[in-house]
C-alpha cells in the first residue's frame, strides 16, 4: 500500500471530551430529573451519542435511533433525505433530544425532527456537535452545537466517515483530498 500523509486533526480527542461535558452539563440543566429521549441519528451520531449520554447525570433517558443517509458515498450531499426510524416506542407523548453529528446544509436535522414531532413527541430538540459555515438550505437552529466550525472542510473521524473510511478514529480530521 502506498504510504499517504496522515489526516490533519481538527478537533483532538481531548478538546472533544471537554466539550462534550460541557454539553452535558447545558442539557441536564435543561432538562432536569425529567425522563427524555436522546434520539441519535446514525451512522455519524452514533459515537457523539454514546460519549453524550455517558456525560449526562439524569438517569431517566431513553435511548433511540434514526437512520439518516443523504451522502450515498460521496462527499457530496444528494439533497435527498432518506430516513428510518428504528424505535417508534420512545417517541410518542415524550420530550425528545435529536443527536447529529454535523450541520452542514441543515435538510438531515430538519427531515429528522419533522417525523419524531409526526411521530408524537411532545418536544423536539436538538444538539450536533458541529456547525459548518455556510450551506444552510433548510431552516433549523439546534438548542446546543459543540463547535461552529471555522473552516469549510470535509471532516472524518469520531463516527463521521469519508467514503467509509476513518469512523471510528477518535479524533476530528481533514482527510487529504485524493484519499480512498
Ligand atoms: P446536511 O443534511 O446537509 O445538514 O448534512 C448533514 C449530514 O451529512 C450529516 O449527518 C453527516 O452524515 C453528513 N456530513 C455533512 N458534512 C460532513 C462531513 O464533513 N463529513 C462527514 N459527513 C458529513
Ligand atoms: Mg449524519
Amino acid at each position: 500500500m502506498p504510504t499517504a500523509p496522515p489526516p490533519r486533526v481538527l478537533y483532538g480527542r481531548r478538546r472533544i471530551a471537554t466539550r462534550v461535558r460541557s454539553l452535558a452539563k447545558g442539557i441536564d440543566a435543561h432538562y432536569g430529573d425529567r425522563p427524555f429521549t436522546l434520539c441519535g441519528v446514525l451512522t455519524g451520531g452514533v459515537v457523539f451519542a454514546s460519549d453524550l449520554a455517558r456525560a449526562l447525570r439524569n438517569d431517566r433517558i431513553e435511548l433511540s435511533f434514526v437512520k439518516a443517509s443523504s451522502y450515498g458515498t460521496g462527499r457530496r450531499s444528494t439533497g435527498r433525505v432518506r430516513l428510518e426510524l428504528l424505535d417508534r416506542g420512545g417517541i410518542a407523548g415524550r420530550e425528545v433530544l435529536v443527536v447529529e453529528d454535523i450541520l452542514e446544509t441543515g435538510r438531515t436535522l430538519h427531515a429528522v425532527t419533522g417525523a419524531l414531532r409526526l411521530g408524537g413527541a411532545v418536544d423536539v430538540r436538538s444538539v450536533v456537535l458541529l456547525r459548518k459555515p455556510g450551506h444552510r438550505a433548510a431552516d433549523v437552529d439546534p438548542d446546543w452545537v459543540g463547535f461552529e466550525m471555522t473552516e469549510d472542510a470535509f471532516v472524518a473521524g469520531y463516527g463521521l466517515d469519508a467514503g467509509d473510511r476513518w469512523r471510528n478514529l477518535p479524533d476530528i480530521v481533514v482527510p487529504p483530498e485524493d484519499a480512498r
